[in-house]
């Protein structure tokens, strides 16, 4: 199956994605890495993976909508039946999530519904609980809300920084998100409403 992953910045996830169909272990394609930042290092990780990459920027088109349009355009163009946000720093519409029902997916670096929104690592570390960890969910019209399909936790130590718990999150995202879009393609999880269940 061609996937997409949208990406902003780093783009580490894309990267472990691309890493885990080099190795075989997922049955897909990258065929197209849609980015909304000029600066982000993901483009460079597309070019130096040789996967197409396309830069859209909000700021150039004069709604959400038309935005979004071009976006489509493009996964229809490739074929892309399952879209990967991974450190998408966009909502994505409810008339585009209508396009591609529960063929969205989304990595979060806390365990939901707890720390939601874009600083789930610091709030989880200022809140001061002492395990957070990573999810991968289905993307639904409400931020961070969709049926979840897998949850790792990670221990905050004493003397953790944002950075030092950051890395290990980091860590578990890269082998998390590769399991669970495996998953996905492999047709093993039903989702039966707010439930994604996993089939045997
Ligand atoms: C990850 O922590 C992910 O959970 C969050 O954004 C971050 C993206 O990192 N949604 P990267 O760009 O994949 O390195």
């Amino acid at each position: 199956m061609n996937i997409a992953v949208f990406c902003s910045g780093n783009g580490s996830n894309f990267q472990a994605i691309a890493d885990s169909i080099k190795r075989g272990e997922i049955p897909a394609k990258i065929a197209l890495m849609v980015c909304d930042n000029p600066e982000a290092f993901a483009l460079q990780r597309a070019k130096t993976e040789r996967i197409k990459s396309l830069l859209v920027e909000r700021k150039n088109f004069r709604s959400k909508a038309e935005f979004e349009a071009e976006i489509i355009r493009n996964l229809k163009r490739e074929n892309v039946g399952l879209i990967c946000l991974a450190g998408f720093m966009r909502l994505v519409s409810p008339a585009f999530i209508k396009k591609y029902p529960n063929k969205i997916l989304n990595i979060h670096p806390a365990l939901l519904p707890a720390f939601k929104g874009t600083s789930g690592i610091k709030d989880a570390l200022d809140y001061g609980v002492k395990v957070t960890g990573v999810t991968v969910h289905f993307v639904d019209a409400e931020m961070d809300h969709g049926p979840i399909i897998l949850q790792q936790a990670v221990k905050i130590n004493d003397d953790d920084t944002e950075e030092s718990l950051a890395g290990r999150i980091h860590q578990i995202e890269h082998s998390l998100y590769p399991r669970a879009i495996k998953l996905f393609l492999e047709g093993k999880i039903k989702i039966e409403q707010r439930k994604a269940r996993q089939l045997k």
